[in-house]
Order: C-alpha cells, then sequence, then structure tokens
C-alpha cells in the first residue's frame, strides 16, 4: 500500500512541562482570574523587553483597541497606518469611529515608508499606527520625528515581533507604547492575549482600568469611573504566558535557526525573494517566512504544489484597503496602494514554527523548486 504524506503544518505552538506546571499551580490556587499570575507574567514581560509597565490583556486586538482609546481617537479622526498588515491594525480605532488613511510600504522591508507617512498627514490626522510585519522592526525614529513634528500619537503594533530588536534595544523599550499577541501561531502563546507596553505610569492605570470594565484604582467591584471593556487575561492563559517569557530567548534561537535554514534549502532558486536580512539597526524576531515570487500566476501555481504535497501555507497578507468591508464602508480601490498590493499578490508564507524539522524544510524547497526551475 502507498504510505501516505506526512503533512507539514503551517505553524503551531512549542509548549513545556514548565507552562504544565505554571498552570496546574493556578488551577490548585483556585484563583482562575485577577490572580497573581497576572501580575507576575506582567512583571516578567515588562523585564524581558525592557518596558517600566506592561498590562495583559484578552487579545493583541484587545491591546490595540485600548491604545486607541487612550490616543483618544474619536470620530472622524484620520488614522495612518499600514495597509500591508493583518485587519485588526486598522480596526481598531475604527471602533472609535477612526477613519483609516493607507499610507504605501517599503518593497523591501514592507513595512511603512516614512516619507508615505509624513505625504498623508492632513490637518485630520490624530494618530499612526506602525507596525513591525513578520517581525522586522519598522522605522521607528521617523515615524516618532513624523509624530512629534505634526503633534500626532504614535501606536506601536508590534504584535508579531516580540523579541525583535530596534537600533540594539528591544521593541517595547523604545518608548511608544506597543501592543504584542500571543495567538499560537505566534513566537510565544497564551492560546489567546496580548500585552500593552508603556513608559506612562498614567497610561498604564488607564489600560488597568479600561481592561476591567472601567473600575478605578479604589471603589468597589460595581464601581465603574469610566466606560471600559472585558479584556481581561485569565490566569490560566498568564501561566501559559510566564513559560513562555521565562524561555522566549531559547524559542527565539530555535526559530533563527528554522529561518536560517531555509535561507540555505532556498539560496539555489531562481526568483524566489527571501525576507529582507538584518542589519545594525534592525533584527527581525521569526514570526513567520514568507516569501516573495515572481508573479500571483507563479505563487498560485506553488500552492497547487504545496497542497499536493500536503504542506501548509498561507497567503500572508491581503492588503487591508482591499478587503471587502474596507471597500464598501470607504470607498478603497485598487491602485491606491501600488507596492501594497503588488506584495499581496505576491507573498507566500510557508510552514514556519519553533519545532519546524529539517526533513519538512526540504520538502518545502523541493515543492517550490518543481515550480521555479
Ligand atoms: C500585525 C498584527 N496586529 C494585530 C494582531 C491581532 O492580534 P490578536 O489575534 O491577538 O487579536 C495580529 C495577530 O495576528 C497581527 O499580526
Amino acid at each position: 500500500m502507498k504510505q501516505e504524506v506526512r503533512p507539514v503544518p503551517l505553524s503551531g505552538p512549542y509548549l513545556d512541562a514548565r507552562e504544565e506546571e505554571l498552570v496546574l499551580e493556578v488551577v490548585r490556587s483556585g484563583r482562575l482570574s485577577l490572580g497573581p499570575m497576572v501580575d507576575r507574567f506582567e512583571e516578567a514581560f515588562a523585564e524581558q523587553v525592557g518596558a517600566p509597565y506592561a498590562a495583559a490583556v484578552s487579545s493583541g486586538t484587545a491591546g490595540l483597541h485600548l491604545l486607541s482609546v487612550s490616543a483618544g481617537i474619536g470620530a472622524g479622526d484620520e488614522v495612518i497606518t499600514t495597509p500591508y498588515s493583518f485587519a485588526a491594525t486598522a480596526n481598531c480605532f475604527v471602533y472609535e469611529g477612526g477613519v483609516p488613511v493607507f499610507a504605501d510600504i517599503d518593497p523591501r522591508t514592507l513595512n511603512l515608508d516614512p516619507a508615505a507617512v509624513e505625504a498623508a498627514v492632513t490637518p485630520r490626522t490624530k494618530a499612526i499606527v506602525a507596525v513591525d510585519i513578520y517581525g522586522y522592526p519598522c522605522e521607528l525614529d521617523e515615524l516618532r520625528a513624523i509624530a512629534a513634528r505634526h503633534g500626532l500619537a504614535l501606536i506601536a503594533d508590534s504584535c508579531e515581533a516580540v523579541g525583535a530588536l530596534y537600533k540594539g534595544a528591544p521593541l517595547g523599550s523604545h518608548g511608544p507604547s506597543a501592543v504584542f499577541a500571543f495567538y499560537p501561531n505566534k513566537q510565544m502563546t497564551t492560546g489567546e492575549g496580548g500585552m500593552v507596553t508603556t513608559h506612562s505610569e498614567e497610561e498604564w492605570r488607564l489600560l488597568r482600568s479600561l481592561r476591567n470594565q472601567g473600575r478605578g484604582d479604589e471603589g468597589g467591584w460595581l464601581e465603574h469611573v469610566r466606560l471600559g471593556f472585558n479584556y481581561r487575561l485569565s490566569d490560566v492563559a498568564a501561566a501559559i504566558g510566564l513559560g513562555q517569557v521565562e524561555k522566549l530567548d531559547d524559542l527565539l534561537a530555535l526559530r533563527a535557526q528554522v529561518a536560517a535554514r531555509y535561507g540555505e534549502l532556498l539560496a539555489g532558486l531562481d526568483g524566489i525573494e527571501l525576507p529582507c536580512a538584518d542589519d545594525a539597526d534592525h533584527v527581525r524576531s521569526w514570526f513567520v517566512y514568507v516569501v516573495k515570487l515572481p508573479d500571483n500566476e507563479t505563487r498560485e501555481r506553488a500552492i497547487v504544489h504545496l497542497e499536493r504535497e500536503r504542506i501548509g501555507y498561507n497567503r500572508y497578507l491581503p492588503s487591508i484597503h482591499l478587503q471587502p468591508y474596507m471597500r464598501e464602508r470607504y470607498g478603497f480601490r485598487e491602485g491606491m496602494c501600488p507596492v501594497s498590493e503588488d506584495a499581496s499578490a505576491r507573498t507566500l508564507a510557508l510552514p514556519f514554527f519553533t519545532g519546524l524539522e529539517r526533513e519538512g524544510q526540504e520538502r518545502v524547497a523541493e515543492a517550490l523548486a518543481a515550480v521555479l526551475s
């Protein structure tokens, strides 16, 4: 009988006995929410990324929404962001009535092009949401300078970039408030969850109130001093997160090894563009492995081969402004952000996770070689 080909999944978490031990500690303590495990997770995370304050939340999206509230984004305010990201990057301020203004990206890094951001500023602009796409740090200092010049808030969507270094220091340590996300495909996970880092004690207190139904520092369980949300992270999730932070350096090193192996295996293929290399100012934290193929037709042919071989993939990432609800609501059309649209047509995420073995990667390389050679 013919042997079935083993599937190679697109992504997967990397957990061990430490997470089990910490989860058990929570279960046995009976403190399943608002317990000490959330504080421990926050403290460990803040230390890891060099931020003075961290607030755990139920998702990256929740964290971005809270920063949109904290920035005072309201109805009709324009917010400049990148089209080449996950939808939550824009949704977070649309919830508050903010209007998305998409600035195009740099074709090499796939991050916001600061010149395009500067050109998009109007008297109605309130904020910039910058993304470190696929774990590669954005041009933070240039974006900060634009924000300072025009009196704008800067929100760092670092959901894909925990552990990345900008100018030698981790994202989260630089000043702008940042959000990290912990869905199971991320470098570290809590199942569902996120973390907001801030350098302002006042903002930290506000975030803790907003995530907890607007309760104040003082006052009782049923006193609400502002309009809040239930964006709390449970202690079970925080326990998994603490175990993951403790080993984050190892996770990142293992992922960098997997990426380096792809670099070797794919180097000889014609027409494939690999993720851009690190430089002195930008050190990527490996979230996904996304390659650029020569054109859309080649990408779709590659996908047929990957499917045949039971290899996971995804069309990371469609441009947000062309999502059906965005077109309908704001009238966005093709041609508005040509660099992003071109990338969206040609980029492809390959299987990538901490424990991915060489054999799986070789099969990916073979499937791509069948199309590219
Ligand atoms: C760039 C970016 N922003 C925001 C999010 C939202 O995070 P979550 O799925 O935890 O809500 C993600 C997660 O996929 C992301 O990649």
